[in-house]
């Protein structure tokens, strides 16, 4: 698949088969997210990888609408320090859900709308004990589900784009 097309036919997907994910094409993903550029390369993100499907489970209860987590093979929660945006933590997770699409898996972020319950669980350095820079404060953005879609269930909800004419402004918002 080129890579326009992977991303404009990727759709956020939230069914899946049993089929595991094979290691070499997780590293693959996960080599995408590490490429994603950072403002002034601070490098603010890192990941937690879940595959172990029961502890998944109990990870999405951290979040309101995690239900695509539920049947995931695998997850993975895109953490950033506290001096990193959440635009450095949402390049790296597109930069994954393409490059799993382009191998055929399904993805979908979900949000985690308990920081406390997710910061317990996954184990985030809460006093300076991330040991290569020592940050502190770090959150999780998003837990990105991953698996091959489920053929019987539709790839995503549907929802519409807003009309390109609308999205885009040319020169300045609104006209002389
Ligand atoms: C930051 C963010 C958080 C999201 N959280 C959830 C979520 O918690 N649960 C869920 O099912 N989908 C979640 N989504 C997926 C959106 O619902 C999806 O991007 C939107 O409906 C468009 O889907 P489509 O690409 O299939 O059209 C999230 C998306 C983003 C960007």
């Amino acid at each position: 698949m080129d890579a326009y097309k992977a991303i404009v036919t990727k759709r956020d997907t939230r069914a899946y088969t049993n089929q595991p994910i094979p290691d070499e094409m997780l590293q693959r993903i996960l080599q995408a997210g590490r490429m994603a550029g950072s403002s002034k390369n601070t490098q603010p993100v890192r990941l937690v990888v879940i595959r172990d499907r029961e502890w998944l489970k109990e990870v999405a209860e951290c979040g309101k609408f995690s239900q695509p987590l539920l049947g995931a093979q695998v997850g993975i929660a895109v953490c950033c320090a506290p001096d990193g945006s959440d635009f450095d933590a949402g390049r790296a997770a597109q930069n994954m859900m393409v490059a799993a699409w382009n191998e055929g898996i399904a993805t979908c972020p979900t949000s985690v709308h308990d920081q406390p319950c997710i910061i317990e669980k996954l184990g985030l350095p809460r006093g300076g004990e991330d040991p290569v820079t020592g940050r502190k404060g770090w959150r999780v953005v998003v837990i990105i589900a991953l698996g091959y879609p489920e053929p019987s269930v539709p790839m995503s909800m549907g929802r519409e784009r807003m009309r390109i004419d609308d999205y885009v402004h040319w020169e300045r918002w609104v006209g002389r």
